[in-house]
């Protein structure tokens, strides 16, 4: 037996909108799983919820929620830190040190922050830098490896040049994080326009499946899920997306592969495919309420409270090293 420590993942999840399929099956389901093989690190990332128009009131009822749903999925607090990102103000500071090593050119050629103003959010330097600060959540915790979906990895790639920029400069202190983003249901579409992703911020509540919906309402939002007319059930993300993204739903539910549901379910019509898809999504999520339900918001402070103080007290040597090597030495 090997007796080197336990490699380390870390993740975040912003406290906005509400928590839906895609977060899970591309990344909230594989925070539970790595628990047990990882020394895990989550963070709801309210200082990055900050970037986008907010209302003081809901960000705290927000956090709240964002945490209970993890709690409720199985992040096990004895095992695992989380914690919400303010109760660590290192973050901040990091994310200062590694700004001063980001070219603008990098965070000009980033998508999500073209995407998020185009969509009309105001163009802050928050947004701007928004990636600058992820990589200081990663790199904080010295992080081997980071569970998210799809969508993440320009930001992960972002992540491991700062790494690099940083050790070429200053001496090797960062390992360079690797992504682990599952291999189907990375990246789960919207159920009225599946060649866009299934969005936390989706004006149309018909687009996407809340964690906490209720089974009639998952039957109902997966049966009027928007496909196309022929009636064959086959995987081709060009011709039938729909069709597709509700494929990489069910596989990513009930762990069997894509050739096997088309093989089942390729000529018996769209109508009993779409049932199986909603029964495998309902019973997925059934234990999810449940445990919900049975957490107060008493229950969530307090294990916020306690990882976040050992999370402070986790940074501390960490940080002191990064600024003994970039000329900050303490007095
Ligand atoms: P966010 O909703 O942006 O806070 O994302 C939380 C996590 O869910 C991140 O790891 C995202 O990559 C992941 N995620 C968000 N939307 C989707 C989606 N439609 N499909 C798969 N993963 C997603
Ligand atoms: N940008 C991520 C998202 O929108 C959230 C996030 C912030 C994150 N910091 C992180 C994810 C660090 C992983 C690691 O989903």
């Amino acid at each position: 037996m090997s007796n080197d420590p336990k490699q380390r993942i870390f993740s975040g999840m912003q406290p906005t909108g509400s928590i839906h399929l895609g977060n899970y099956l591309g990344a909230f389901r594989n925070w539970v799983k790595l628990q047990d093989e990882y020394d895990a690190i989550y963070c709801i990332v309210d200082l990055h919820a900050m970037t986008i128009d907010y209302d003081p009131v809901d960000l705290e009822r927000a956090r709240i929620e964002a945490a209970k749903v993890l709690l409720a999925l199985g992040v096990d607090p004895d095992r695992s830190l989380l914690y919400a990102q303010s109760q660590v103000p290192e973050h901040a500071e990091l994310a200062w040190i590694l700004g001063t090593l980001t070219p603008m050119g990098v965070l000009n050629r980033m998508t999500q922050f073209k995407d998020k103003t185009s969509a009309g959010h105001a163009s802050n330097l928050g947004l701007y830098s928004y990636p600058v600060l992820m990589a200081a959540d990663i790199l904080l915790y010295r992080a081997n490896l980071v569970p998210v979906g799809d969508d993440q990895r320009q930001h992960i790639e972002t992540t491991r040049d700062l790494a690099e920029r940083f050790n070429n400069r200053f001496g090797d202190i960062f390992p360079i994080p690797e992504p682990y983003i599952p291999t189907t249901s990375a990246r789960v579409m919207s159920l009225t326009d599946p060649t866009a992703k299934m969005s936390k911020s989706d004006p149309q509540i018909r687009a996407t499946v809340g964690l906490l919906d209720d089974p009639d309402i998952i039957r109902k939002r997966i049966r009027s899920a928007v496909t196309d007319s022929d009636p064959v059930v086959r995987y081709d993300t060009e011709a039938k997306p729909g069709i597709s993204n509700l494929l990489e739903i069910m596989a990513g539910c009930t762990g069997r592969t894509i050739d096997s549901l088309v093989v089942e379910y390729g000529d018996g019509g769209y109508g009993a495919f779409k049932d199986a898809v909603a029964e495998a999504v309902v019973e997925e999520l059934a234990p999810v309420k449940a445990g919900y339900t049975s957490i107060t918001n008493g229950d969530v402070r307090a294990v916020l409270r306690s990882s976040g103080d050992r999370a402070r007290e986790m940074v501390k040597p960490y940080q002191a090293e990064v600024h003994n090597a970039v000329g900050l030495k303490a007095y």
